[in-house]
Formats: C-alpha cells, structure tokens, sequence
C-alpha cells in the first residue's frame, strides 16, 4: 500500500523527498523555486481533512483516498520544507493516517469515524506542542460545507444539494 511505503520512508526522516516526489504532479524546475509558505500548506490540509470527512461520511470511498493522499503529501511536504517542525510531529501522525487509511480499504464507516478523530486529535497535538494552541481542528458538524462540491459517488449525488 502506497500510504505505509510512505509511512516508512517518512520514519527515516532523510528520506522524506522521495514520498513528496509520490505525487502525480511534479513541480515544474521554476515552481520549484517557489516554496508556498507553512500557513498555505496548512490551510490545504484543513480543506483536505474537510473533504476527507466529507467524502468518508458519503461512503465515496475513491474520493476519500484521494483526499487522504493529498493530507498525507501536504504533510510530508510541511515536514520537508519547514524542517523547524520537530520530526517526532510528524511521526506520530503516522498511525492515525494508516489507520484512516485502513478503514477506507475496509469500507467501514465507524472504524473511519473513529480513525478520523485520532487524526485530528494528531493535528491539534502538534499545533499545541508549536505554540500555536489557539489553532484547534475539528470533525465538520456542517454537511455541506464546502458547498461547491458533491461527495456521494456519482449517480448517488442527493438532488437536494
Ligand atoms: C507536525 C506539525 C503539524 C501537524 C501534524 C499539523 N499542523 Fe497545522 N500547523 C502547524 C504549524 C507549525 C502551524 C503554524 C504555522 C505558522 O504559524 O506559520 C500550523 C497551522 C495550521 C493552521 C492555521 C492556518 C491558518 O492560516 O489559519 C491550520 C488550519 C492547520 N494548521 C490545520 C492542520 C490540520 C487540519 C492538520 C491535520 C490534518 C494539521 N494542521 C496538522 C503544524 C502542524
């Protein structure tokens, strides 16, 4: 499973470019000169753990490992790029991101729901242990947020939306 090669190489902590290098979209040679800033990448990982959830509680199991693969790269690529961010930080998302991980390929909505927030309690743990308390993730309440997306597979999307 590509999430627990990943995990791996994540653990040796010098190896982590070669999960960013995961992605299908590499970065162009001038992209690459343009490192986005810890608070972009951060707010990409907020819009990705809300589509996650979104996508899990609609049982569009495709969708949700995608969104969980595009949180996994925004945080290998915090990680990479900030390497003030304390490594033990980020390895201690790893087993909460494997076991969101395991309940997508299981197709389980409550082993999802409760992996989901072991990673969140993860995102907040970090933020504590940076000083930066004040920024407290949470489990959407608002199903339909964000509102310009369908998250129920196709041909199952609620009219109603
Ligand atoms: C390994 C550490 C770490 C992890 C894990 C982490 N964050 Fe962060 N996050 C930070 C740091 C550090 C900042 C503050 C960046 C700054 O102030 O420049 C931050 C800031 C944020 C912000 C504030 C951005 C803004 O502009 O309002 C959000 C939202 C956020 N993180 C979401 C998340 C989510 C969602 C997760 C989990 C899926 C997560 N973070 C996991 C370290 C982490």
């Amino acid at each position: 499973m590509k999430l627990r090669n990943w995990c791996a190489a994540l653990a040796l902590s010098g190896a982590v470019t070669s999960a960013v290098a995961q992605s299908d979209f590499s970065p162009s040679p001038t992209a690459r000169k343009y490192a986005p800033r810890l608070v972009e990448i951060m707010s990409a990982a907020q819009l990705q753990h809300l589509k996650l959830w979104l996508a899990g509680k609609d049982k569009n199991w495709d969708l949700a490992a995608y969104e969980l693969r595009q949180l996994t790269d925004s945080i290998a690529e915090a990680a990479v790029l900030y390497p003030g961010i304390p490594v033990d930080n980020v390895t201690t998302m790893m087993a909460p991101l494997l076991s969101v991980s395991d309940a997508i390929a299981a197709k389980d909505s409550r082993k999802f729901a409760g992996s989901m927030k072991g990673l969140t309690d993860g995102c907040n743990a970090c933020h504590s242990s940076m000083e930066r308390g004040f920024v407290v993730v949470r489990l959407p309440t608002d199903r339909f947020l964000p509102a310009n997306q369908l998250f129920a597979p196709q041909g199952k999307a609620d009219v109603r939306r």
